[in-house]
């Protein structure tokens, strides 16, 4: 697999720490969180049924999607509880100033 390039998708100031959004990344959409002042990407769809989790809910460092309630750390990306069984990519942030980047994380 090749390298891929970092990509600037938002800004620090754009997210207060609890909270997150998502960005899309070529053709990825992607949850990024602000979790006590460290930003983390993972895939916005939760492996269950495709919820998008960015419209769930933010509890410290893991993510509840909003279909059935399936957790998720935002910092691995690991399926945390039921209904979910498969965890979700991660992707690499970079800061660069004030400028949040993320890329695929290479396997
Ligand atoms: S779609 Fe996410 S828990 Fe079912």
């Amino acid at each position: 697999m090749t390298e891929q390039e970092f990509v600037q998708v938002a800004q620090t100031g754009d997210l207060s720490p609890g909270e997150m959004t998502m960005v899309k990344l070529n053709r990825d959409q992607v949850l990024l969180a602000n979790v006590a002042g460290t930003f983390y990407a993972i895939n916005n769809m939760c492996t269950h049924m495709m919820g998008r989790l960015a419209k769930g809910f933010l509890d410290d460092s893991e993510v509840i999607c909003p279909f059935h309630s399936a957790r998720f750390s935002v910092v691995t990306g690991e399926a945390l509880t039921t209904p979910a069984k498969d965890n979700v990519q991660t992707y690499e942030v970079k800061i660069s100033g004030e400028e949040i980047l993320i890329r695929q994380s290479v396997a």
